[in-house]
């Protein structure tokens, strides 16, 4: 997990605000919010480009992430939305509240986690009919490609691939044939 952070910490400090294949996808993810949004949680929210989207429709806003750096640079860049306290923590550790959300959010962090544990603690955290929001890649899609690339046909042996994610990035992207921005 220590790598995991450091690595997201370098990750933050080239990350901007513009188009990416997550950013592509929030305003669909904001269709589905419920009509009378009081409070969100936010899971890995990096610099906060979806926490502010999630600010102007819904009364409070809690995000997340295991980097103190995304967390200080969500904070620099979120100075009009009162609404978000954002915190520097670990998912896998944090104390889920029960039933507490209207809407509890991920994009691209979920597949850094057991997924299926990550889920459940999700749904326990969201309010009667609440709405679970999640962008990502299946984890052993992931895992798949990341060991076709690395020319090991074993298959991955846990459910969440270990390598840090600079390096799975690299493996991932190869894969992927590198798509571009339309
Ligand atoms: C690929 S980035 C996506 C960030 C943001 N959601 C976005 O769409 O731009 C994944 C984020 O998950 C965070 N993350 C990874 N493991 C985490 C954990 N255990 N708890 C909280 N955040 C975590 C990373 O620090 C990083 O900011």
């Amino acid at each position: 997990m220590r790598n995991v952070r450091a690595d997201f910490d370098r990750i933050a400090l080239v990350s901007n605000d513009g188009w990416d294949h997550n950013s592509h996808y929030h305003s669909f993810l904001l269709k589905h919010l419920p009509p009378h949004c009081v409070e969100v949680l936010e899971i890995g929210c990096g610099t906060g480009a979806f926490s502010r989207r999630l600010a102007t429709r819904s009364g409070r806003v809690l995000a997340l992430d295991l980097s103190p750096q995304m967390i200080r640079i969500a904070k620099e860049r979120s100075g009009q939305h009162s609404n978000i306290d954002f915190q520097v923590a670990d998912a896998l550790a944090w104390e889920f509240p029960a039933g507490q959300f209207d809407c509890v959010a991920s994009i691209a962090t979920l597949h850094h986690l057991p997924y299926e544990e990550m889920l459940s603690k999700m749904k326990r955290a969201l309010k009667l009919n609440g709405t679970l929001i999640v962008l990502d890649i299946p984890a052993r899609r992931v895992n798949r490609l990341a060991y076709k690339e690395a020319g090991d046909t074993s298959g991955p042996r846990s459910q969440a691939d270990q390598a840090s994610p600079v390096e799975r990035a690299k493996r991932v992207s190869g894969s992927l044939g590198g798509a571009r921005a339309p």
